[in-house]
C-alpha cells in the first residue's frame, strides 16, 4: 500500500517461532540491545516485533487493550520508548476477529479504539492475524475486516507498517496490495526442510504481485532454531532474500551460534532482499529439484541461486546470456555469496549444489576488467 512505508522488504525480529505465547518486556529489550550490539541493526534489522499474547484477557472499562502487566510492567509504550531510544522500531500483533490465535481480545469492531492504542504507544507495526474471524469466507468480508484496520491505522496518523496474515486463504496477492505492506502467503512455517521446501514452492510463482511497499510474505525465518542444518539454513535465507520477503529473524538471539550470526549477517544476501529495484526473483528453469532462480537488480547485476530441493547433490548449470545479461566480451565477474569469493566467467554459471543447499551467485557484465591492464 501506499503509505511510504515498507519501500524494501521489512527486517526486524518477532518472537513468535521460538518463543511462542513466551514474550516479554525482557525479551524485548534484550533483543534490542543485541541488535546494536552484534551488528544487526547496522546491517539493517530495524524492527523488533512482538507477536500473540502480550495483552489481558479483557478490555478495560473504556473498551480498551490492557497489556498484561506482568510480561509488560512498563506496558507497551515503556517498551516502544526503550526499543526507540536505540533507534529501533517496535511492532505488535494483533487480530482481525474476536480472539487472537492463542485467545485474547480481537480487534474485530474494535479497530479505531485499538489502531489508536497502538499509535499513542507509538508502535511501528502491525501484524494483523485471521482466527476466529466470523467470517462467510467471502473476499467482501476479508477486505471489509483488513481494510477496517488499515483505514484506522491511517486514521491515526502514524506511519505503522501493516502486514496481513490470513495464511494465503483468498489468494492475498491479488487484492492486499491495495490495503497492506506485506501478506502471508502461506500457512505458518515450522522449523522443518519438508515446512521450508513447500512455503518456497508456494511463493516463488508470486513475484509478479510484489513491488515496493507491497511483498509477499513467506513467513518469518527459522534460522537458528535447531531443525535444520545450517545448509538448509543458508538455503532459507538465500531464497527470503531473493523472494522480497521480510526478513524477521525467529531466534532467541541470546543464545545464537557464530554460524546462525554469519547466515542472518550476510551483508552480499541482505543486500539482494533489499534491493531498490524491488524485483522478487523468478524461476528460470526447474528440472529434478534443481532449480535455477533469477532476481535482476538495481545496478543491472542478477542474482543467481542455485537451489537443489533434492536429496542428493547435483550439477546445476545455467548462462549469463540465459539470467538476462547482455553479452561481454570480456566476460562476467562473479561473487560467490556465501564462499565470499569472486571469480570471472565467460559465461558459464554453474556449481555442484548438496542436497537441499543453495549457492548464490551475483553475476554483472566485466568493466572492471576494462581498466586492469594485466587482463
Ligand atoms: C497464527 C500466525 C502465526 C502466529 C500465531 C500466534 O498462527 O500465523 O504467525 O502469529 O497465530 O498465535
Amino acid at each position: 500500500v501506499d503509505n511510504g512505508l515498507a519501500l524494501t522488504p521489512p527486517m526486524g525480529f518477532n518472537d513468535w517461532n521460538s518463543f511462542g505465547c513466551n514474550v516479554s518486556e525482557q525479551l524485548i529489550e534484550q533483543t534490542a540491545d543485541y541488535f546494536v550490539s552484534s551488528g544487526l541493526k547496522a546491517a539493517g534489522y530495524t524492527y523488533v516485533n512482538i507477536d500473540d499474547c502480550w495483552m489481558t484477557h479483557s478490555r478495560d472499562a473504556d473498551g480498551r487493550l490492557v497489556p498484561d502487566p506482568v510480561k509488560f510492567p512498563d506496558g507497551i509504550k515503556g517498551t516502544a520508548d526503550y526499543v526507540h531510544a536505540k533507534g529501533l522500531k517496535l511492532g505488535i500483533y494483533e487480530d482481525a476477529g474476536t480472539a487472537t490465535c492463542a485467545g485474547y481480545p480481537g480487534s474485530l469492531g474494535h479497530e479505531t479504539t485499538d489502531a489508536q492504542s497502538f499509535a499513542d504507544w507509538g508502535v511501528d507495526y502491525l501484524k494483523y492475524d485471521n482466527c476466529n474471524n466470523q467470517s462467510d469466507g467471502s473476499k467482501a468480508d476479508y477486505l471489509n475486516r483488513y481494510t477496517a484496520m488499515g483505514d484506522a491505522l491511517k486514521a491515526t496518523g502514524r506511519p505503522i507498517v501493516y502486514s496481513l496474515c490470513e495464511w494465503g486463504d483468498l489468494k492475498p496477492w491479488e487484492w492486499a496490495g491495495d490495503i497492506g505492506n506485506l501478506w502471508r502467503t502461506t500457512g505458518d512455517i515450522s522449523d522443518n526442510w519438508g515446512s521450508l521446501k513447500s512455503i518456497t514452492d508456494a511463493n516463488l510463482p508470486l513475484a509478479a504481485y510484489a513491488k515496493a511497499g507491497a511483498w509477499n510474505d513467506p513467513d518469518m525465518l527459522e534460522v537458528g532454531n535447531g531443525g535444520m542444518t545450517d545448509t538448509e539454513y543458508r538455503t532459507h535465507f538465500s531464497l527470503w532474500s531473493m523472494m522480497n520477503a521480510p526478513l524477521l529473524i525467529g531466534t532467541d538471539l541470546r543464545k545464537a551460534t557464530p554460524q546462525t550470526m554469519d547466515i542472518l549477517l550476510n551483508k552480499d544476501v541482505i543486500a539482494l532482499d533489499q534491493d531498490p529495484l524491488g524485483k522478487q526473483a523468478t524461476v528460470l528453469s526447474s528440472s529434478g529439484g534443481a532449480q535455477v532462480v533469477v532476481k535482476q537488480l538495481a545496478n543491472g547485476d542478477r542474482a543467481v541461486a542455485l537451489y537443489n530441493e533434492s536429496d542428493q547433490p547435483q550439477h546445476i548449470a545455467t548462462t549469463a546470456k540465459a539470467v538476462g545479461l547482455p553479452a561481454s566480451a570480456l566476460g562476467y565477474r562473479v561473487r560467490d555469496l556465501w564462499q565470499h569469493r569472486d571469480y570471472q566467467s565467460a559465461g558459464t554459471l554453474a556449481a555442484t549444489v548438496p542436497a537441499h543447499g543453495t549457492v548464490l551467485l551475483r553475476v554483472g557484465k566485466d568493466l572492471g576488467a576494462l581498466l586492469d591492464p594485466s587482463l
